[in-house]
């Protein structure tokens, strides 16, 4: 029996490529196990965001070695650092023998017998695209929780980003393609889908069908027996108002919109290229904050990007303090190979940064303290995730993507994982809810 290993680091993207490699491995025989010990053939997924990223990438990699010892393992590298670093990464550690970007899963089985019949060095580096979207062998993690690629890679450019280099450009994959999948999901009884892209809402349909991303979402939203669908992630420039009209008129499109702003400054938005001002960002705030429905808005922060000052940093603050959003992602600028922004000078020294970190960091703990306690008496859904013995509650998640921790009233029978219960809210924390369970 063949065997191997996969750790995965990174985006929801590379979670669920990982599912695809899993799936086609079983698919050629192979099982997988535990422990990369085990293993035969040892696979680490990689992310290229940030340099501690990658750094963490090549330690890794000598980590598996050296538990390893001396017996002939197979050894991939996988995901973003794979197509960003190509070939040198045999030199960086040369025990490697397989080296596979995201756009050539679906070649697997074939560099998989080019080793075995002896070849030293393989890779799949090719950002074609014919292929991307097949889906026929992916082994899902979650048996509650489905994800659904509907578009790869990125066009835009922003200063800062690898992305548009480690996933090539923007395709999206035909409606009907989605929706069969959607389909299937739902059959296999999951109630939860999300859709996954850079950029969701660039999304272009390239079949006869021709719809956009709010089309394509109405569309999911509509397949029988699904109770929640999510989507991330959303850039500012693509994202408009049918998006918002479609969640108002459909309680199936989950009431949570994840829009990375980046910074609360013009000026350095423009540095970033990112394609819109403070105020456009703040227009498309304003249509969620309008909507019949309460929306959860997050979002992604980086602090210390070349030339920020303490005057575009306030602007941040005042930022987060005027939308004040429910959660953040916030981020240190890295430098990184191959980005539009190594051309810039002006650095914002490392302390810098992180005092910059530290201080938006508590300002949001504290819009998230205020925001959360707004919840205490309402009533909320919550899909069940698992039951905490440290605490002794059950773990849900709502449908605005909030953890909701609650226990049973007297007499309640036990949910299980994927089931959906409703929930009082009587405490908040910043990070989370925490209720008890009612009869509908
Ligand atoms: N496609 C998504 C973002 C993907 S990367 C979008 O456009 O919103 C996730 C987040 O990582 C980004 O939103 C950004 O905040 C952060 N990030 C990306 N490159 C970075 C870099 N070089 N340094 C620090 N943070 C970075
Ligand atoms: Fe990176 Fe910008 Fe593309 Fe997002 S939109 S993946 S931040 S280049
Ligand atoms: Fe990382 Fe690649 Fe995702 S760089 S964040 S794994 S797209």
């Amino acid at each position: 029996m063949r065997t191997f290993y996969i750790e995965t680091f990174g985006c929801q993207m590379n979670v669920h490529d990982s599912e695809k490699v899993i799936g086609t491995l079983n698919q050629q025989g192979y099982s997988q196990v535990e422990t990369p010990e085990e293993a035969e053939l040892v696979l680490y997924n990689t992310c290229s965001i940030r340099d501690k990223a990658e750094q963490k990438v090549f330690h890794r990699l000598d980590q598996f070695k050296k538990a390893a010892g001396k017996n002939g393992k197979v050894y991939g590298v996988l995901g973003c650092v794979a197509q960003q670093e190509g070939e040198r990464i045999f030199d960086r550690a040369p025990h490697v023998s397989l080296v596979v970007g995201s756009a050539s899963y679906t070649k697997l089985p074939e560099l998989l017998v080019q080793i075995e019949s002896g070849e030293r060095r393989v890779t799949g580096l090719s950002l074609d695209t014919e292929d991307t979207f097949e889906t026929a062998y992916t082994r899902r993690d979650n048996p509650n929780k489905a994800y659904i690629t509907i578009i790869e890679g990125c066009d835009k450019a922003c200063a800062y980003c690898v992305v548009p280099m480690t996933r090539g450009p923007e395709r999206s994959r035909t409606s009907e393609s989605v929706l069969e999948e959607a389909r299937k999901i739902a059959a296999d009884g999951y109630t939860e889908i999300q859709l996954l892209g850079q950029n969701v809402n660039s999304y272009r349909d390239p079949s006869p069908a021709g719809m956009n991303f709010a089309q394509l979402m109405n569309a999911v939203g509509q397949v029988p027996c699904l109770r929640r669908v999510r989507f991330t992630t959303s850039h500012p420039r693509a994202f408009t108002k049918d998006i918002i009209d479609a969640m108002d008129e459909n309680p199936v499109l989950c009431n949570h919109v994840h829009l990375p702003v980046q910074s609360g400054s013009d000026r350095v938005l423009h540095a970033m290229q990112r394609l819109y001002t403070r105020d456009e960002y703040l227009r498309r705030i304003e249509w969620m904050k309008n909507s019949r429905r309460n929306i959860a808005i997050t979002t992604d922060i980086i602090v210390g990007f070349c030339g920020e000052t303490d005057e575009d940093f306030e602007q941040t603050l005042r930022l987060i303090e005027e939308v004040e959003y429910d959660s953040m992602f916030s981020f240190k600028y890295s430098q990184r190979p191959n980005t539009p922004a190594l051309g810039l000078t002006e650095h914002v020294p490392e302390e810098e940064k992180s005092r910059r970190l530290t201080i938006l960091q508590e300002k949001q703990r504290g819009i998230q303290m205020r925001r959360n306690a707004e919840y205490i008496g309402e009533r909320h859904e919550v899909m069940v995730e698992y039951f905490n013995q440290a605490t002794g509650q059950w773990v849900g998640r709502t449908a605005q993507n909030k953890t909701l921790n609650f226990t049973l009233g007297e007499g309640m029978a036990e949910p299980r994982a994927g089931e959906y219960r409703d929930v009082v809210v009587t405490r908040s924390g910043p990070n989370s809810l925490a209720g008890e369970a009612v009869r509908v």
